[in-house]
């Protein structure tokens, strides 16, 4: 990317000021905070007045949506968010990829609450496009070491006994960008390739089962049926723990785009193995070193050697408000919100530092804290207008701690685009808006 570029989108750390990907406008937000500080004066609350109101509206006049009927049940049969919520939506950098059909889009992680990504939010990474799979049609074969080789319908699947849980997924080129230096402004841009959902399915041990494992059986080659035919190998002990063929997402079928009508799920690993649209599974004794875990995936050290399967998702937390796209609305008390995840487990603790790491205080968990899961953290912060370097710190229950990025270039050089789970740093200015920075 050159510099030109990412200043025309407005994504440079440095170059926030005008031209920020959600076209905050920034008059109206001061003139937003100028009213609550109106109203917190006058003794009547002011929570939740940040915007330019129709004084119309506002109490003692009666609102319009008072007034009139409201439209009726045969309006939406398939219910969508209010036009008001039309900006939340995922994004793109074009200049990141040369086509959209092999390309990723983000999740706009600062509008969530909670752990669970709404499903037309989830970020979207493909290879060759979004498959159009007839469920009718769709087959999943699994053959090579098993005692019976056999072919399964949808319908099939569905009759084994369903599971659902919850997991995050993580693409291992989240925060990718990093590496050398802040380079995307906006919270959605650094950390949203990751979404939360919950999936039913079947397990896929009960699968394997089903096909019966051949004493010298090791290793998977699962395999989809988009266009890029993507696969990957997967270690049978992982498969046998606990890994999911998954035909829903937070109860409904998976989107298109996450792999309907079957996708494998693979917790607490990275994305890449998470196939969609799975046809087949070969049941083999050794991994395949398809071109995803070998010339993409890994990662390139500092000597030239490569890190082989680096399937897990280290410990990691971002700030999500305040965040570029999400600026501080005046001084004084603040609720600071983020996420943190662990492909090892739990999240046990996050620290929230705001003088640039020297300093730490524990975070609030909100509920519910799940392994392989995204868990929501909350921090009570008393805003005095001065510059601020705000930053979050998760351990897990494994007891890794997530790392600055001095100890991970440290331990990794500046060769990798994967696996970048180091701490993030907001730079808070006294206008209230937030930058992505650096810190030597
Ligand atoms: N599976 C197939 N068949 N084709 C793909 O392009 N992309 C992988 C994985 N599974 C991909 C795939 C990558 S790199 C990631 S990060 C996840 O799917 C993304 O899942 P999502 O689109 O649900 O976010
Ligand atoms: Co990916």
């Amino acid at each position: 990317m050159t510099t030109k570029q990412t200043q025309r989108l407005g994504l440079t750390a440095r170059s926030y000021s005008t031209k920020v990907p959600q076209q905050l406008d920034r008059r109206a937000f001061l003139k937003g905070g100028a009213m609550l500080g109106g109203l917190a004066a006058a003794g009547a609350g002011g929570i939740g007045t940040a915007v330019a109101a129709n004084p119309e509206n506002l109490p003692p006049n009666v609102p319009d949506w008072s007034r009139y009927l409201g439209a009726g049940v045969d309006a939406m049969p398939y219910g969508v968010p209010s036009e008001h919520e039309a900006h939340v939506v995922r994004r793109n950098v074009e200049w990141l990829t040369a086509t959209s059909e092999s390309s990723v889009n983000f999740t706009p992680l600062h509008e969530l609450d909670g752990i669970i990504t709404p499903n037309g939010l989830c970020f979207e990474r493909h290879h060759g496009g979004i498959a159009e799979v007839e469920p009718e049609d769709h087959r999943l074969m699994i053959h090579g070491l098993v005692d019976r080789p056999l072919m399964f319908s949808m319908a099939d699947l569905k009759r084994f006994p369903p599971i659902s849980k919850i997991y995050f997924l993580e693409c291992a080129a989240n925060s990718g960008m990093e590496w050398r230096g802040a380079q995307l402004n906006g919270v959605q841009y650094t950390h949203g390739m990751v979404h939360c959902v919950q999936y039913t399915g079947v397990t896929l041990r009960t699968v394997l089962e089903a096909c019966g494992l051949k004493p010298k059986a090791k290793w998977l080659h699962a395999e989809g049926a988009d266009s890029a035919g993507m696969n990957r190998s997967v270690p049978l002990d992982k498969a046998l723990d606990d890994c999911l063929l998954a035909y829903s997402q937070n109860g409904e079928r998976l989107r298109p785009e996450q792999g309907y009508p079957l996708r494998l799920v693979v917790p607490g690993w990275e994305g890449n193995m998470w196939v969609k649209w799975i046809r087949r599974i070969e049941v083999g004794d050794m991994p395949w070193h398809t071109r995803e875990e070998t010339s993409k995936y890994t990662d390139l050290l500092e000597d030239g050697h490569a890190r082989r399967f680096t399937w897990e998702m280290d410990v990691k937390s971002v700030i999500t408000s305040p965040a570029p796209e999400k600026l501080v609305a005046g001084k004084g008390f603040q609720i600071v919100k983020g996420l943190a995840w662990s492909g090892r487990g739990a999240i046990k603790r996050v620290d929230v530092s705001v003088d640039g790491g020297r300093n730490w205080q524990t975070a609030r968990l909100d509920e519910p804290v799940l392994s392989k899961s995204l868990t929501r953290f909350y921090y009570e912060w008393d805003w005095d207008g001065s510059p601020t370097l705000l930053q979050s710190r998760a351990i897990d229950d494994s007891g890794q701690v997530q790392p600055t990025m001095k100890a991970l270039q440290e331990a990794r050089g500046t060769n990798s685009i994967y696996h970048n789970n180091s701490i993030q740093t907001w730079l808070v200015n006294p206008t209230g808006e937030v930058e992505n920075v650096r810190l030597a």
